[in-house]
């Protein structure tokens, strides 16, 4: 347990550093529509505020309402998120706005047994959305908090055991304030981004430093502690890019980190002679692994040669479609 006055101090000095130091012009915090506010946080689950802000901008411009997400195709979803990485969080945000049109009838859950029911929410996200949209007494525990506790309680232990998860989760349900919940929430996670970052953490103007454990210790360099998450075998595969009448073969992929985006076929179904007309090898490396590929451009004159399951797009298509953000730029690169 953590005493009261502890706890207290705590959030208020949080609560007052964010005051002066906070974030206060990002654009999810114009409106605390949970719809809004959800997008915004899966968004940024695992990217950058910078990377974030354009790709919010422009689906919220499109997707205005959970309506329109609802009903926009699995397709143009992706498309949107093209480029912003971890795919997966693109699929869940459609199926969880197809859920909540069906069974809320388009009204965003308030209650947090609701919420973690649903694809790509999990316990801080739905603390997030509690505390900005609705000011409920819910913790948060993302990258960044967790960094903090760790540091500020000196615990040595690996946060990704899920014992350590557990009592970290713990410590921040114990931590939050009785007001001001949704300024809290958004302080402690400016104060990690920007405060008690990863490298250089800034403990000199920190407002928390005189009790700090880390700090006190000289451990900020090496907590929080990481259990390295094991790296698989490089992947590799071949990318046949077929041009035909100016026109390009994709299919949609179904498998793997890519699932729901457009692919060029990976492999060669001509069985005729063909010329390759450009060819190269690159690499893409991914959270645990890397993939290595070769690419083919091939021109045929004629579809039929071809027997895939797929569909002729025109190259000025592409950077509107869902491709992963490598494949696009090298098919970008190869149409000029
Ligand atoms: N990271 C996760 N959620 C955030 C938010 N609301 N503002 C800034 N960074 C965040």
């Amino acid at each position: 347990m953590i005493a009261s006055q502890s706890k207290k101090k705590f959030s208020d000095k949080i609560l007052e550093w964010h005051r002066h130091h906070g974030r206060y012009d990002l654009p999810w915090q114009k409106n605390k529509d949970p719809y809004l506010v959800w997008i915004s946080e899966i968004m940024l689950q695992q990217t950058q505020v910078g990377t974030v802000i354009p790709f919010y901008i422009k689906f919220i411009d499109r997707f205005r309402t959970i309506v329109d997400l609802a009903e926009a195709s699995e397709d143009e979803v992706m498309a949107y998120w093209s480029g912003l990485g971890f795919y997966s969080r693109a699929r869940n945000l459609h199926k969880t706005a197809k859920i909540i049109a069906v069974q809320f009838s388009c009204k965003f859950p308030d209650s947090y047994e609701n919420l973690i029911q649903l694809p790509g929410i999990g316990k801080s996200t739905a603390g997030a959305i509690l505390s900005f949209c609705y000011k409920k007494k819910f913790a948060i525990l993302d990258g960044n908090v967790k960094r903090v506790l760790s540091r500020f309680f000196g615990i040595q232990e690996s946060i990704n055991l899920t014992k350590t998860e557990k009592h970290l989760w713990d410590i921040s349900e114990q931590l939050l304030p009785d007001n001001d919940i949704d300024i809290y929430t958004q302080a402690i996670m400016d104060f990690g981004a920007t405060l008690c970052t990863p490298k250089k953490p800034q403990c000199d103007s920190c407002p928390i430093n005189q009790t700090c454990i880390a700090k006190k210790n000289n451990l900020t360099g090496t907590i929080p502690l990481k259990n390295k998450t094991k790296t698989q075998a490089d992947r590799s595969t071949e990318f046949y890019i077929y041009e035909c009448n100016k026109q390009i073969l994709l299919v949609k992929n179904r498998t793997g980190v890519w699932n729901g985006l457009w692919l060029p076929p990976q492999q060669n179904s001509l069985s005729k002679k063909y010329i390759i007309h450009k060819q190269g090898e690159r690499q893409c490396v991914f959270s645990h692994y890397r993939l290595k590929y070769k690419y083919f451009l091939i021109k045929i004159t004629n579809k039929k040669d071809l027997m895939v399951d797929g569909l002729w797009f025109d190259w000025k298509e592409i950077s509107d479609l869902g491709l992963p953000a490598p494949i696009k730029s090298l098919m970008i690169n190869l149409s000029n």
